[in-house]
C-alpha cells in the first residue's frame, strides 16, 4: 500500500506556537511516499539509509510503526520503503509527512485503517515521542492538507507563490525546540514577551495578506525574522541571505525550526511579471537551492498505481 503526505511551510509562529502561541501554516506541493508490505521483518529503507526499527536512524517511521501496534493491539513487520520531495531537515515538514504517510499506509496494508483524526493525534504523539515537545501544527496540515491559524485550526484562503531557499545548513528539531525551551526558563519575562509579540505579528500578518498589503508583509516578516533571531534560532548565513532577499523586495524569514533549514519569501505581485522575475532570478539562485512552492489543498492520500 502508497501513500502520500505534504510538507508544510510555517508562514509565522515557529517556536511560540509550541507555547499556546498562534501560527499560521499551509501545507505545500511537496509530497513525502511510504510504500508499505506485510513482510516477516521490520525493514525501513530510505535516503538515510537501510534499517530495521532504529530510533536512532528513523526515528519518526520506527515510532509510528510501534505506536501503530499500540493502537491495533498486534505486531506488525512490515516492509517500508519511504521516498521524498521534501527535504530532510531543512523545516519543510519531512518528519511529519513521512510519520502521517507511513501510519496512513501502514493502517491500509494491516486491514485497521485509521480516521484522518486518528492519524493526526498518532503523528502527534509520534512528534511528542521525538522530539519532547510539540505544537503538533506539522502533523496536523501534513493531514488535512490546506492553509490554517492555528491553534484555532481556522482554514484561511492563500494563494501566495512562496519562495523556499535551503540555508546549506541542516538542523534537528528537537535540539531548536530545547534550545528555546532553556533560554525561555532562563529568561522567562523576556522571552514570554517575544512570543507575544510574535503572536500579534502572526495575526498581523494573516490580515495582511488577506488584503495584499506587501508594505505590511515586509515590515512584519522582518519583525518576525527579529525575534527567531532573538531566541537563538537564526544563523549568520541565514541572516546573510534574508538581507539579500530584502534588498530584492522579497520579505523573508526562517520557516520551521531555524538553526539553519529554510527560509521563506513571499513573491510579491510585482515579481511574477517575466521581465522583472529574470533579473530577480539569477540573484537569488546565487543565495542557495531555491524552489517555489504553493499552498497544497490535499492532505495525506492513497496513492494509487505505484505512486511514483
Ligand atoms: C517546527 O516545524 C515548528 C516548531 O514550532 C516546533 C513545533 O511546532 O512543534 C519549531
Amino acid at each position: 500500500m502508497i501513500c502520500s503526505a505534504p510538507g508544510k511551510v510555517i508562514i509565522s509562529g515557529e517556536h511560540s506556537v509550541v507555547y499556546g502561541k498562534h501560527a499560521l501554516v499551509t501545507a505545500v506541493n511537496l509530497r513525502c511516499y511510504s510504500e508499505v508490505r506485510k513482510s516477516t521483518r521490520v525493514r525501513i529503507s530510505s535516503e538515510l539509509g537501510e534499517t530495521g526499527l532504529d530510533f536512532e536512524v528513523h526515528p519518526y517511521v520506527s515510532w509510528a510503526v510501534k505506536l501503530f501496534e499500540e493502537k491495533c493491539g498486534k505486531t506488525v513487520t512490515p516492509d517500508i520503503r519511504i521516498r521524498s520531495e521534501i527535504p530532510v531537515a531543512s523545516g519543510l515538514g519531512s518528519s511529519a509527512a513521512v510519520t502521517v504517510s507511513t501510519l496512513a499506509a501502514l493502517g491500509l496494508e494491516y486491514g485497521f485503517k485509521l480516521s484522518r483524526e486518528e492519524i493526526f493525534e498518532l503523528a502527534r504523539e509520534v512528534e511528542l515521542k521525538v522530539q519532547g515537545r510539540a505544537s503538533g501544527v506539522d502533523s496536523f496540515v501534513s493531514t488535512f492538507g490546506g492553509a490554517w491559524l492555528m491553534p484555532e485550526k481556522e482554514e484561511f484562503k492563500f494563494s501566495a507563490k512562496m519562495l523556499v531557499i535551503n540555508s546549506g545548513e541542516s538542523s534537528v528539531t528537537s535540539e531548536m525546540v530545547a534550545r528555546v525551551a532553556e533560554l525561555r526558563e532562563l529568561y522567562p519575562g523576556v522571552v514570554e514577551r517575544i512570543f507575544e509579540a510574535m503572536d500579534s505579528v502572526t495575526l498581523e500578518i494573516k490580515k495582511a495578506l488577506e488584503r495584499g498589503d506587501n508594505k505590511a508583509l515586509h515590515f512584519l516578516f522582518g519583525a518576525n525574522q527579529c525575534m527567531l533571531k532573538a531566541i537563538g534560532v537564526s544563523t549568520f548565513r541565514i541572516d546573510g541571505i534574508i538581507a539579500e532577499l530584502e534588498k530584492l523586495g522579497i520579505p523573508a524569514k526562517i520557516t520551521g525550526a531555524g538553526g539553519g533549514g529554510s527560509i521563506l519569501g513571499l513573491i510579491p505581485e510585482s515579481l511574477r511579471k517575466p521581465e522583472k522575475a529574470e533579473s530577480v532570478d539569477g540573484k537569488i539562485e546565487r543565495l542557495g537551492k531555491c524552489t517555489v512552492v504553493t499552498p497544497e489543498f490535499e492532505g495525506v492520500r492513497q496513492e494509487t498505481g505505484n505512486g511514483r
